[in-house]
């Protein structure tokens, strides 16, 4: 049998966190043979409805769940772990500016990250969910130096999941025969889907979506738009944001990643950029990427043409200015 997995879910507590703890416990996140040990790390004043869920992870009895660590210290929670998702941040309230809100996130992913460079597995493997998702995982990439800059990435996989649902219902396909979006730059409406090589496999082989949907306007206007803005419309439709998707795709995320992708198709990634595409290094963006043997490779040599490269640049361009920001916060 095969030791178990420590896997960390920050945030533990809130919507997201109870909508992928059971995912995890039930393989999957890291597939149906792999036992896992749940770390679970909440605040204080969540201390309560943390040990519910762990109550409630008992009683589910999952037989792959070989441990649960509930806690609300954060060394405690990171020590041992191969797997960190973070979930746990603080939102933006009515009111709030952004920056304020940029300030608190960034004091917490600042303090997470040295917590997860003392006490974590030397290779572990971090993905963040809370927002600014992006520049979350930057603050932490910055504050770990010892963990290296490819284990650390940001959630833009319920954008691909979504990019391909649009299609799959546009052309009334199953969602399966979609693959190779992307979803460029930041987790924010400033990301651009891109349907420019996505594909569809159909009776008689593969086929591009743009001759499939056949139907330019809409890729390049109302799909874009309802992608870009689906976060919104489910916060308007259940007045709380999205968690089973959020909670799906972080699984999505982190299985592809260790088990790698399919052949022939790739995912999107929020990563450290290396100055592919010529986007800005040094900030974290996403990019089509394939994963083998535990690590990511970015997808190299797609034809960008202008209409999308003014898109890349936007959304690169909101997370130079992110960056500057955080680090106004560091500084103050
Ligand atoms: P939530 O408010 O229900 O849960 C957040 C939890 O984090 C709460 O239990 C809170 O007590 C905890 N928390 C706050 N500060 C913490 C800290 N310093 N350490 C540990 N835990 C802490 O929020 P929800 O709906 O679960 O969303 C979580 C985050 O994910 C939000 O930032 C949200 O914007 C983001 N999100 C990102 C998505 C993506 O695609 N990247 C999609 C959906 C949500």
């Amino acid at each position: 049998a095969k030791d178990p997995v420590r896997v960390l879910v920050t945030g533990a507590a809130g919507q997201i966190g109870y909508a992928l703890v059971p995912m995890i416990a039930r393989g999957i996140m890291l597939g149906p043979d792999q036992p896992v040990i749940l770390h679970m790390l909440d605040i204080p004043p969540a201390t309560e409805s943390l040990n519910g869920v762990k109550m409630e992870l008992t009683d589910a009895a999952f037989p792959l769940l070989k441990g649960v660590v509930a806690t609300t210290d954060v060394a405690e929670a990171c020590k041992d772990v191969n797997i960190a998702v973070m979930v746990g941040g603080f939102p933006r309230k009515e009111g709030m500016e952004r920056k304020d809100v940029m300030s608190k996130n960034v004091s917490i992913y600042k303090a997470q990250a040295s917590a997860l460079e003392q006490h974590a597995a030397k290779d572990v493997k971090v993905l963040v969910v809370a927002n600014p998702a992006n520049t979350n995982a930057l603050i932490l990439k910055e504050f770990a130096p010892s963990i290296p800059e490819k284990n650390i990435t940001c959630l833009t996989r319920l954008d691909h999941n979504r990019a391909l649902g649009q299609v799959a219902e546009r052309l009334n396909v199953p969602v399966s025969t979609v693959k190779n979006v992307i979803i460029w730059g930041n987790h924010s409406s400033s990301q651009y889907p891109d349907v420019n090589h996505a594909v569809i496999d159909s009776p008689d082989g593969e086929k591009a979506v743009r001759d499939a949907v056949s139907d330019d306007a809409w890729l390049d206007g109302e799909f874009i738009k309802v992608v870009q803005q689906r976060g919104a419309a489910i916060i308007k439709a259940r007045k709380l944001s999205s968690a089973l998707s959020a909670a799906s795709s972080a699984c999505d995320h982190i299985r592809d990643w260790v088990l790698g992708t399919p052949k022939g198709s790739w995912v999107s990634m929020g990563v450290y950029s290396d100055g592919s595409y010529n986007v800005p290094p040094g900030i974290i963006y996403s990019y089509p990427v394939t994963c083998a043997n535990g690590d990511w490779t970015i997808v190299q040599g797609l034809s960008i043409d202008e209409k999308s490269r003014a898109k890349l640049d936007a959304t690169a361009d909101e997370l130079v200015e992110e960056k500057a920001l955080a680090y106004t916060c560091i500084s103050e």
